[in-house]
């Protein structure tokens, strides 16, 4: 089965083909191992960089002027005509109305000509399921942690179309809370990779920064008041330097910023793991899976961190490749062939829908807690 994956929801154009194996070689489970056949992204970095974060018209606009040329390049990288696939998937929501409707509209009209099915993907679950793209051993139930720029839950992840949602954040989310505290640093945009970057230099020891709801029960999280603690010692910071902030200053400031959002994830999490464990008591260790997605799981030291919980706790830590991390269109694409294997596709009607949670898409009512 191949698929056509379309990700047009935020400020990359992206597009990719994926395959079972070619040989249907299956894994150690008998599942066909899957194949990513070409996988093209385009980002808008440069288009957004002078306004510091994504103007929704320029990003609709941008996806319009592009998406035809990427598609066509695509089918070019992996030798294959358009007739060579088996349906096609575009992310339909949460996301920026404008790109969705451009991305969901190609889509539609791409399988309509070709003849095939179309699928509606929810973002979130498209980030949710790319572990079992690049790790095809990791069965259903995992601990799922989602760290985006747009979202920051624990999920249970209990099959397809089976999400519990176990905590979220209260305000923003971990990657809005990078992009915001790299903004007052006046570090470049996007601010999570320009931050970790800057920490690498830093000492996490000198501002004491607050670690919010860390160690209180439940999973939800909160990055408000952690914002505004950087926020006070950047602006004292700067009246201390008559205004001119040197660059070991602000290596200071990214390293004890990065590690109170490492430590406040990792709390989160242990708290996750607990109540994964509680739902599934039998499942032994090794048979445990911690998953991160989403584009703060690209950044090093949270990923170090999460590695070393799991292992404490007996789950195996697994995460994408990075560039599976933040948006790409291989895991829209894969979500696709999940649907699409369990015989799940979209009608031409399916709306673009700029908030859709996750929770939603369980066939029963929405679980939460
Ligand atoms: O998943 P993603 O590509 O897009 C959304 O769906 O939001 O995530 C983008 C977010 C941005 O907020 C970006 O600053 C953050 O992920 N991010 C990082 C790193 N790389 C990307 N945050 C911290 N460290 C990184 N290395
Ligand atoms: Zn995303």
């Amino acid at each position: 089965m191949i698929v056509l994956g379309i990700e047009t929801s935020c400020d990359e154009t992206a597009a990719a083909l994926v395959s079972m194996a070619a040989d249907g070689t299956p894994d150690r489970n008998g599942d066909p191992v899957p194949l990513i056949l070409a996988d093209r992204i385009l980002s808008q970095l440069d288009d957004h960089r002078p306004y510091g974060g994504v103007v929704p018209e320029i990003a609709a606009r941008a996806h319009l002027d592009h998406l035809d040329g990427l598609v066509a390049g695509l089918f070019d990288d992996a030798g294959l005509r358009p007739d060579a696939i088996h349906g096609v998937a575009a992310t339909a929501g949460p996301g920026l109305i404008g790109g969705l409707v451009v991305g969901l509209t190609y889509a539609k009209g791409f399988a309509l000509a070709a003849a095939k099915p179309f699928v509606a993907i929810n973002h979130l679950e498209a980030h949710a399921l790319s572990v079992r793209l690049s790790h095809p051993e990791v069965g259903f139930p995992y601990l799922l942690l989602l760290v985006s720029g747009g979202h920051c839950q624990l999920v249970s992840v209990e099959g397809l179309g089976r999400y519990r949602l176990l905590g979220a954040t209260l305000d923003d989310a971990a990657g809005e809370a990078f992009d915001k505290a790299a903004k007052m640093m006046g570090l470049s945009y996007p601010g999570g990779p320009a931050l970790e970057r800057a920490a690498r230099s830093g000492d996490k020891t000198r501002f004491s920064l607050p670690r919010p709801l860390m160690q209180r029960a439940g999973c939800d999280f909160s990055f408000a008041g952690l914002k505004t603690a950087l926020r006070d010692a950047v602006l004292k910071l700067k009246a201390d330097r008559n205004g001119c902030v040197a660059d070991a200053d602000i290596a200071d400031l990214a390293a004890s910023f990065q590690a109170a959002v490492a430590d406040v994830l990792e709390d989160r999490t242990a708290h996750g793991l607990d109540a994964f464990v509680r739902r599934f008591p039998s499942l032994g260790d090794g048979q445990r899976h911690l998953v991160v997605a989403g584009g703060v799981a690209s950044n090093a030291l949270i990923r170090r961190n999460l590695t070393l919980l799991g292992g404490r706790r007996g789950f195996v830590f697994v995460a994408p490749p990075p560039r599976h991390c933040t948006d790409n269109a291989a895991m829209v694409a894969w979500a696709g062939i999940e649907r699409l294997r369990a015989g799940l596709s979209s009608p031409f009607s399916a709306p673009a829908r700029p908030r859709w949670p996750l929770e939603d898409l369980n066939e029963t009512a929405p679980v939460i807690g």
